[in-house]
């Protein structure tokens, strides 16, 4: 870690609170000039420090930039977040997990951006994530499940996610089939799962969850302001990005211990804001009205189409009418 690095890990732990140069050169073994040379370079890079005679310096409660001194401290975790990278910019968090996965990054890295600048949602779309506004992060997972239950990861990431967001703020939160949480009728965040299946062994070899959570954002390009929210546009609250990081891996890490048993669909079935619905399905086939019946056992959408006709969807957009 650098001195910078340090110093920053100390104003976090202690954030909103005076410190005083002294009692943070001796915790990371430095003079005061470095920590006020590492103090500088902060300020430089956007935090807002204050530093007052006799009183040391304190860190503003407002400061709300992701970095893995304010990330790690909150985790409950054996292996998510773990191994960490937090990025000032990136092109998609799901492009630079997969490589690490491909070179044999361990169950749990995880990858966070302030920004993407090609951030990717689900068939072909951009995720919209500008700078200092949302929670881009994928993670990298290993577990040994069969690709025809690879759907689970998604629900139980939704799961997750819905819990995390409602522990911060208190905002209630649904999941849409298959990857998307909602407040209300709008959407709050997207989770694109990508795998990549040993073909030897018939199972996944890794898989790439990618989550995109719109928090502090309090407008949205007219393409999308219609259907988009943030957690501060639903509460009038500030949360803080880097608490909120931490406690979805904390709550994504429990969830997944259940993902064998599957005792986490009950808590999807009952986030659901589709299941008794009228809905609309989108496939490659064109668009056709059904009612959704329920979500079985391996992830998949029940739904009985006017004629009688009763399927399970693994793929496809669906829209509530
Ligand atoms: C969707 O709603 O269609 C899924 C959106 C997923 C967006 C996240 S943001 C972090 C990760 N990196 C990406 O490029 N995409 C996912």
């Amino acid at each position: 870690m650098s001195l910078k690095d340090k110093v920053l890990a100390v104003l976090e732990e202690n954030k909103g609170k005076n410190v005083s140069g002294s009692e943070i050169a001796r915790s990371v073994g430095m003079t005061r000039s470095a920590v006020w040379k590492a103090v500088k370079q902060l300020r430089d890079e956007g935090y807002t420090i204050c530093a007052v005679t006799n009183r040391g310096y304190c860190m503003s409660e407002e400061n709300d930039f992701l970095s893995e001194q304010a990330i790690v401290p909150n985790l409950r975790t054996k292996d998510l977040g773990r191994k960490i990278d937090v990025f000032k910019t990136i092109d998609s968090t799901n492009n630079f997990a997969k490589s690490l996965a491909q070179f044999g990054a361990v169950h749990g890295t995880t990858v966070v951006s302030e920004v993407q600048t090609q951030g990717k949602g689900r068939m072909g779309k951009n995720f919209y994530s500008p700078t200092g506004m949302g929670i881009y992060m994928s993670i990298v997972l290993r577990p040994k499940l069969s690709v025809d239950h690879s759907l689970l990861i998604t629900s139980c990431a939704a799961v997750a996610v819905a819990e995390a967001i409602e522990n911060i703020s208190g905002l209630d939160c649904r999941i849409k089939w298959v990857n998307d949480i909602y407040a209300g009728d709008k959407k709050l965040c997207g989770i694109l799962t990508e795998a990549s299946v040993n073909v030897e062994q018939g199972g996944l070899e890794y898989a790439i969850v990618g989550i995109g959570l719109n928090v502090q954002n309090v407008s949205f390009p007219k393409n999308i302001s219609d259907i988009a929210t943030s957690i501060r546009m639903e509460t009038n609250k500030s949360v803080s990005r880097s608490l909120l990081t931490a406690e979805i891996l904390n709550c994504f890490e429990k969830r997944l211990e259940t993902i064998r048993d599957k005792s986490f669909l009950e808590e999807y079935r009952n986030r659901s804001n589709v299941i008794g619905k009228r809905i609309e399905i989108t496939s490659n086939n064109g668009s056709e009205e059904a009612d959704c019946i329920g979500i079985d056992e391996i992830g998949r959408l029940l739904v009985r189409f006017d004629s009688g006709e009763e399927k399970a969807l693994t793929s496809g957009t669906i829209r509530l009418v």
